[in-house]
């Protein structure tokens, strides 16, 4: 990797410690004391160094980030089960043996398993010849198939929290399941009442799926992987050149298992931690929280859901809702095809493990630095999420030669590997649900990774002050597809700006630290999205062949992963900008204005705290600057770490000042005002959520009382974008 930082920098460093020496007596015979602190400069290389050999081929592995993942994806591993405990002490012993404190937190939590399925396709008169079908539910061992003795460890196929019952309607094919495929469906004059639902995969997130049906009347839902979107488009369910083993593409009888609730965190414990022993709702409180299914659902194959889709006649759909070239003609139903659908699942408490680990900081302990993967997976989780955890350990590997080297945080980082992420972000929201006071005073950052890598391509989400940090690591870490430029240059290729994008959806762990407690994070990965997700072929083999061949992608990942981590636990200043942030509300707000320009709704309070925003973002960069530019002598340095330290608070709990005690409205455990899952897609981020819910009631409503609770909602936005200056600027008013 041509243009990352090399370890010739070591010959520099010499040449430094020399120079920084000679300082240090000059400052001793000048001063007449040698304060501790300005010998520990001297003594210890800086900062900057301990960086750069970070990311130097010298310390990356990648024979062991593939030894960890091999060694992490032998056996199918969800949440609540023995092989997942043992991957845990696995995680835990590995850390251990790099010396780094750690320990494993339980919780308790309620979890579903499935106990029974059955999937009957029949017909009214005329009968046909090929029917009844029963679906045998099953995906088939690969030839070759490693993993054929742990195979009957894989669950059988299931959505994680779907409603148990039996249902029996005919099938009505809609096409994504999205909220405005229901309006085509109606527009179109296709009647869903008591009407088994065919939805594909892909678009929106699988619980919204289910629950959209539910509120357009269907009493029950099955999801299938249409080959176009998942086989490679082409004949008999992969492309031209098959599926895996053979390509990346899910074969025929691959489904996409997952859970379908829509929250986060235990849905038995909304709120507070659900450690041992703790106040629990009973099911009817979990469903009357509004976030579990109440209709059954399945996830089926391509193959299958093929078969289904021969049946369904009625209206052909529209060229958008067709399969690929060589599919049979989608048409909406509803029938004559009839599902017979039974699931019957198992709730458990089961006791999960977040591993944690802690490297602490030596000036500023009591300051968080977090970095956190899932460990927990549907099957065996090669991409989703050992490729993560595989990084993570890397990350942890690496920190383990600098603090051979005397390297040490100034900083506390934090390590953590979560469970029951799949679940429903379980691990980490019972953690910060648990933690919350102590990570609300003192977490400076989060920075997750799930799946580490699904392909080539680097991709970014962030809280906005961290933009200008991504883009300065990146711009050191040399491109794992391209050695002549950095991962930097292959990310702005295509339109010469980094695309960064935020933080709303609720599609991994950082969604607690967010949009619950308000902490600047980040979230990084190579590729997005993979043909085997959730599917029993998401194993090694597929990685090794498909994913990353040499591992190069696993280091770059855990070089931008962990450089950031250091710039974030290391630099004296924290490494935030709210001028991006400022920016980036101004397009949001400035996109708002057209979207509701005629609907009477006042937006200046909203421009006028952006405003204020930048001017605070502004002076308090100003400040920094001073500071670094008044610095002549060493000692003068030990004095103003009290300025710095106050300045750090501020950039700091800024992020906090986004989010509101009571939260948004019906959903009040997300407090951020700014970023949280929209409503019908938990996958879709959108920005402003209480002033997005505000207008689509109004918009459906039409009252001149539903326009005024978004003029209420626009208020509530200014009012903490104005608390942000606020606590940016330092000064009560
Ligand atoms: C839709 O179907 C349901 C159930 O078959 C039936 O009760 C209802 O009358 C139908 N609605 C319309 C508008 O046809
Ligand atoms: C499907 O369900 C209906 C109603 O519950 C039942 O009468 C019928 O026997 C079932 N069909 C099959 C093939 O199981
Ligand atoms: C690799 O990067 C260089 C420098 O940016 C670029 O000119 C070249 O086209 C890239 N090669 C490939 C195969 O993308
Ligand atoms: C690690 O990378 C090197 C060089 O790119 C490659 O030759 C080797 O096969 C890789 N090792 C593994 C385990 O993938």
């Amino acid at each position: 990797m041509k243009k990352q930082w090399s370890i010739s920098h070591s010959h520099n460093y010499t040449k430094l410690k020399h120079t920084m020496i000679k300082i240090a007596i000059v400052s001793f015979l000048a001063i007449g004391i040698a304060t501790s602190f300005s010998f520990l400069i001297s003594s210890s290389p800086p900062k900057s160094y301990y960086h750069s050999l970070y990311i130097s081929n010298s310390i990356s592995d990648n024979a062991s980030i593939s030894h960890d993942l091999y060694m992490l994806t032998r056996r199918p591993h969800v949440a609540g089960t023995e092989a997942n405990a043992q991957a845990a002490a696995y995680v835990l012993s590995t850390l251990v043996s790099y010396n780094i404190d750690s320990h494993i937190v339980s919780y308790d939590v309620s979890l579903t398993y499935p106990i029974s399925r059955s999937l009957i396709l029949t017909q009214p008169e005329p009968a046909s010849e090929q029917l009844p079908i029963t679906f045998d539910l099953r995906q088939e061992i690969y030839d070759g198939d490693p993993y054929a003795d742990v195979a009957h460890e894989v669950l059988p196929t299931f959505h994680a929290y779907a409603k148990s019952g039996t249902v029996r309607g005919a099938v009505v094919y809609a096409n994504d399941g999205r909220v405005e495929d229901y309006k085509t469906l109606k527009e179109m004059g296709v009647n869903i009442t008591g009407t088994i639902i065919l939805a594909r995969y892909g678009k929106i997130y699988r619980g919204d799926i289910v629950n959209n049906a539910f509120e357009a009347g269907a009493i029950g839902a099955i999801v299938y992987t249409d080959r176009k979107d998942y086989g490679g488009g082409g004949g008999g369910g992969g492309g031209d050149e098959g599926w895996f083993p053979q390509a990346k593409w899910m074969p025929p009888s691959g489904v996409q298992v997952g859970s379908v609730y829509d929250g986060a965190g235990d849905p038995s414990t909304p709120g507070w931690p659900s450690i041992q022993g703790c106040e629990r709702l009973s099911d009817d409180e979990v469903e009357k929280q509004g976030n579990v299914p109440l209709i059954p659902s399945l996830p089926v194959s391509a193959a299958d859901g093929e078969t289904i889709m021969r049946f369904v006649g009625g209206q052909v759909a529209n060229e958008d809702w067709q399969g690929s070239k060589d599919s049979p003609t989608y048409r909406l139903g509803p029938g004559p095809g009839i599902l017979n659908l039974t699931y019957t699942g198992k709730k458990a408490i089961e006791t999960i493990q977040n591993v944690i680990a802690i490297i602490e900081g030596v000036e500023e302990p009591d300051r968080f630095v977090i970095l956190g993967n899932h460990r927990d997976a549907w099957t065996f989780g090669a991409v989703d999420p050992n490729s993560g955890t595989a990084a993570l350990l890397e990350v942890a590997r690496r920190l383990m030669k600098l603090q051979e080297k005397g390297w040490k945080p100034r900083r506390t980082i934090v390590l953590c590997n979560w469970d029951a992420e799949e679940y429903g972000l379980i691990g980490s929201t019972e953690w910060v649900e648990d933690n919350r006071e102590l990570l609300a005073s003192r977490a400076v950052a989060y920075l997750n990774v799930d799946c580490a890598v699904t392909g080539a391509g680097f991709h970014a989400s962030a809280t906005p002050q961290l933009d200008k940090l991504l883009v300065k690591t990146t711009q050191q870490v040399g491109d794992p597809d391209n050695s002549s430029q950095t991962i930097y240059e292959s990310w702005v290729a295509p339109d010469n700006s980094p695309t960064i994008e935020r933080l709303g959806g609720g599609g991994s762990d950082y969604a607690a630290f967010v949009q619950h407690i308000g902490i600047a994070s980040a979230d990084v990965s190579f590729g997005k999205g993979y043909p085997v997700y959730h599917s029993m072929y998401d194993d090694f083999v597929w990685m090794e062949k498909f994913g990353d061949p040499m591992f190069q992608r696993h280091i770059a990942v855990a070089s931008v992963w962990g450089l950031t981590a250091l710039q974030l636990a290391d630099e004296e200043f924290l490494p935030f900008d709210y001028l991006s942030y400022a920016y980036e509300l101004q397009k949001n707000a400035k996109d708002l204005e057209d979207e509701i320009s005629d609907k009477g709704i006042r937006l200046a309070p909203l421009f006028e705290s952006i405003k204020r925003l930048r001017d605070a973002a502004t002076k308090i960069n100003q400040e920094r600057k001073a500071i670094e530019e008044n610095r002549v002598w060493a000692w003068k340095f030990k004095k103003d770490q009290e300025k710095v330290r106050e300045i750090n608070d501020r950039l700091m709990m800024a992020e906090r000042a986004f989010t509101d005690a009571e939260g948004l409205s019906g959903r009040s455990w997300y407090k951020h005002l700014i970023y949280a899952p929209s409503k019908h897609d938990d996958y879709g981020s959108s920005y402003f959520p209480g002033i997005d819910d505000a207008i689509e009631e109004a918009r459906s409503l039409s009252t001149p009382e539903s326009w005024r609770s978004v003029q209420h909602q626009v208020w509530r936005v200014s009012r903490a974008v104005r608390h942000v200056s606020q606590v940016l600027a330092g000064e009560l008013t």
